[in-house]
């Protein structure tokens, strides 16, 4: 196993260009006219996987964007493994701020920058190249089935159902995903929570046309300057959600698990520096790293209303729209909150307008418990290659479907992820550290190794 490093080392140059070629390939599930490099990319992950070791690789079609997958078996009766990762990415936009295109990757500074560098094609990349090492040396401990969809950034639709249709065929002890972010490869981490979600866009319209603002100002509801006082209204001074029956699920983490936590090193300093803001923000009596791990929140992700062009124009717009984030621990159901959410709205409304709300997308949270072999095993692997023992790690970002897993397969998922909070993911210069790359190539054939052993 120790050949692992000069592996990579032999290869590393390879091993970019190659990865490289699949971040060429712009992916962006969420645009129709991506249509047919979505298919690229999947026939890219395909004969990556076939040329690694794969018994099989297929592209199995969904009502949506195809899923790749493909597996070793090396005998009956060992563990299986089942690895997931996604090959579509998020859009470029807003384009003028990338220092270097985005979907032609460049190396600076010992990061790869492109969009997908990281989430997920940097991190799924590690995985055919920690297999490919292993099937190459013969040294594969365990039967391994890869998952690889298309749909991740649109939130999954497509998923639970092709779960739900192939269980037998993604039959497995463990699914292994490298789709989050480390602490840093000083202080370790691995994620042992993800926030559930329910994203909702909510249209409040009120004249039937836009008004000259001057002949009807002041007269007639205006849906922008209503929209702003409603969205105002979901958070109280102390930055608490203000949704009837919004906290009634929410778990209390008790003080001793927030003592723990607490112990994992943070930088505030650094945090705001990074991000060019003189303080943080948000919920009245917890820390920062709370704020994100343990407690759910709400956010605008997007408004718009009238004219936005240049100069100006006096207009009163007949409609106003937003798009609305709240991000749920574990217990909160994404459904129930999404009906909250519109009840409230609804009646928040004042005379005068019409309000209308639409689920988007949304998923439920997950815990990942840290007493099983499968944890263990990865704790270990990341231990032995990093130097250190990893912290266990609530973050505040949401994979959904890794929930339906359990739901549907009935299957734990380990959160092996190797990126940066600073990789930038899903903004402008997206970028993944070299080091992070083939150091997750590194520790990957451990776990594999440990979580056999284990589990004999
Ligand atoms: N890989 C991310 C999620 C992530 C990143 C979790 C870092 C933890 C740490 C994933 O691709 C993602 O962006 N998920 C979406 C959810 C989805 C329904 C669009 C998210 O969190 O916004
Ligand atoms: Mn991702
Ligand atoms: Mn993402």
């Amino acid at each position: 196993m120790e050949k692992v490093k000069s592996y990579i080392e032999q290869n590393k140059d390879r091993f970019l260009d190659e990865l490289f070629g699949l971040i060429r390939i712009p992916s962006i599930s969420a645009n129709e006219k991506n249509r047919n490099d979505m298919l690229k990319a999947a026939e890219y992950v395909k004969y990556s996987l076939l040329k690694a070791g794969a018994d099989r690789a297929d592209i199995m079609t969904t009502s949506g964007h195809p899923v790749v997958y493909a597996e070793k078996e090396v005998k009956e009766g060992l563990p299986t493994v089942l690895v997931y990762g996604h090959y579509d990415v998020q859009p470029e936009e807003p384009l003028d701020l990338w220092k270097s295109p985005p979907f032609e990757p460049e190396i600076r500074d010992g990061k790869i920058f492109a969009r997908g560098a990281d989430d997920d094609k940097g991190q799924l990349f590690m995985h055919v190249k920690a297999f490919e090492f292993m099937t190459a040396k013969e040294m594969l401990p365990c039967n391994v089935k890869f998952m690889i969809e298309g749909e991740e950034e649109i939130g999954s639709p497509s998923l639970k159902n092709f779960c739900a249709e192939n269980r037998e065929l993604l039959e497995s002890d463990v699914i292994l995903l490298s789709d989050t972010t480390m602490i840093s490869l000083d202080t370790p981490s691995i994620t042992t929570g993800l926030r559930g979600l329910s994203y909702l866009q909510v249209e409040v319209s009120g004249p039937n046309r836009d008004l000259h603002s001057g002949l009807y100002g002041g007269a007639v509801a205006n849906p922008a300057n209503v929209l702003a006082e409603m969205i105002a209204k979901l958070r109280d001074e102390n930055n608490r959600i203000t949704i009837p029956g919004f906290y009634d699920d929410v778990l209390d983490v008790s003080d001793d698990e927030r003592k723990e936590m607490a112990k994992a090193p943070f930088d505030l300093k650094a945090y705001q520096d990074a991000l060019e803001i003189e303080t943080v923000s948000g919920e009245a009596g917890y820390s920062t790293i709370e704020r994100t791990g343990i407690r759910p929140s709400l956010d605008v992700c997007g408004m718009w209303s009238g004219y936005t062009g240049e100069g100006a124009k006096t207009v009163l717009p007949s409609k106003a729209y937003a798009k609305v984030s709240m991000r749920l621990v574990p217990n909160q159901d994404s459904h129930k909150v999404d009906q909250l959410f519109e009840d409230y709205f609804k009646q928040m409304a004042p005379p005068g307008v019409k309000v209308e709300v639409k689920s988007l997308h949304g998923g439920q949270g997950y815990v990942s418990p840290i007493d099983t072999a499968a944890y263990q095993a990865a704790s270990k692997a990341v231990e032995k290659v990093l130097g250190k023992k990893p912290v266990p790690f609530r973050s505040g970002g949401s994979i959904p479907i890794v929930s339906d897993f359990e739901e549907v397969l009935g299957v734990k998922s380990i959160l092996l992820g190797f990126g940066l909070e600073s990789d930038a993911i899903h903004s402008p210069n997206e970028n993944y550290p070299l080091e992070n790359f083939f150091k997750g190539i590194e520790t990957i054939p451990y776990f594999y190794r440990y979580f056999a052993e284990m589990s004999k």
